[in-house]
């Protein structure tokens, strides 16, 4: 109740009436991984060490979407890939930490395409003008994501704060991400390593109904399945001959394709149709419909849109928690790429 109540008075920038319900009514079903809410994370981290935080960030990043909407999605992403990796704690964001000798996370393949730290550095950059040695990278990374979704016509919600920064990017620690060609099994497990349930999973996963893919993540899927010398069975034919000449015309180029084709740019509960009719990109995707609990799942967001949306809030929230560093654990950086 306590946080319910904070959300409503304590947000500037809640656009109605209508995701306010949505976020009270998920706040229910919250849970975290230690006693402590949102595990230490709160809500008034800035109110007195930086209080423009959060217009600042929402600034820089309408800023930059406006000019480019592919950052959108690709913020969402970078959020994602950094809590997965040593918890979100802006190690996603750094370069080697050890002049070259290691090569840090977004160098491992499972990062192919994270954009988008350039937007994090010109935030980052005005709040060391403003509220210099107070706001960490990671809450940056999540304030961002955040942002990036109202921009894109995707949800609200009050996003917790107080996130340290951490000091290691290895990209060996990258073995935690889930990977388009990860079963259910090791998806379910990745996930819960996170502190996230299946049904955490199925939600978040819904955020591919918007961004984009490069062919190298789904092309084992198109010819030679397995070694089947067959297409994935599970891939309809239709979308998979239309996948097949967009990538083999670009041959070793780095087109782009839309996660959902159908409506690529909105914020929808299509991705879930498209699981139910073979039309996903990733194996990953498509292997929600291997158990009977996350086919349940997939079936009930297909069919209830705002279902999805209050599962979305409450499971992006939760991976906003994941291993966070607070109190006197890691540090603020002061540009994001380095440690100092
Ligand atoms: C279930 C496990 C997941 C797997 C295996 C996975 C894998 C991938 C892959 C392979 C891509 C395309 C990368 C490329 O080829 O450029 C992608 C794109 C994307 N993923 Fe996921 N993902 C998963 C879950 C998530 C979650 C939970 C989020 C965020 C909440 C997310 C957000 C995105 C976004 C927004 C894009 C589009 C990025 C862009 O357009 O720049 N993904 N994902
Ligand atoms: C594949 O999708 C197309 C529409 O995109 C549809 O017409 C066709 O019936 C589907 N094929 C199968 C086997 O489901």
């Amino acid at each position: 109740m306590l946080k319910a109540h904070r959300l409503g008075t304590g947000s500037d920038i809640l656009p109605s009436m209508l995701l306010l319900c949505l976020v009270t009514s998920s706040l229910s079903t919250l849970t975290t991984q230690n006693s402590l809410p949102n595990n230490g994370l709160t809500f008034n981290f800035y109110d007195s060490i930086c209080p423009q935080v959060e217009p600042v960030v929402s600034n820089v990043v309408s800023t930059f979407i406006s000019s480019d909407a592919t950052l959108g999605p690709a913020l969402l992403r970078l959020h994602f890939h950094d809590c997965m990796t040593r918890g979100c704690d802006g190690s996603i964001l750094l370069s080697s930490t050890d002049g070259g000798k290691t090569q840090p996370e977004k160098e491992a393949s499972v990062s192919l395409g994270l954009r988008g730290f350039n937007v994090i550095e010109a935030i980052k950059a005005q709040l060391e003008k403003e509220c210099p040695g107070k706001v960490s990278c990671a809450d940056i990374v999540a304030l961002a994501a955040r942002d990036a979704s109202i921009v894109i016509g995707g949800p609200f919600w009050g996003e917790p704060v107080g996130r340290r920064d951490g000091f290691l990017s290895r990209s060996t620690d990258t073995a935690s991400v889930p990977k388009p060609s990860d079963t259910l099994p090791t998806l379910i497990a990745k996930f819960a390593a996170a502190g996230l349930n299946v049904q955490d999973m199925v939600a978040l996963s819904g955020i591919h109904t918007i961004g984009r893919a490069h062919c190298v993540s789904f092309a084992d899927r198109l010819a030679n399945f397995h070694g089947t010398h067959r297409p994935d069975p599970k891939l309809n034919g239709t979308l998979a001959s239309f996948l097949r000449s967009k990538c083999n015309v670009h041959k070793n180029s780095r087109v782009l394709v839309n996660n959902d084709f159908v409506t690529p740019l909105v914020f929808d509960n299509q991705y879930y149709l498209n699981i139910l009719s073979g039309q996903v990109l990733f194996s990953s995707d498509q292997e929600l419909l291997s158990s009977k609990k996350t086919r349940t799942i997939v079936e009930n967001f297909a069919g209830d849109a705002s279902a999805f949306t209050a599962q979305f809030i409450t499971s992006i929230i939760k991976l906003g928690n994941a291993n966070v560093l607070i109190g006197s654990k890691g540090n603020i950086r002061k540009t994001c790429d380095s440690v100092h």
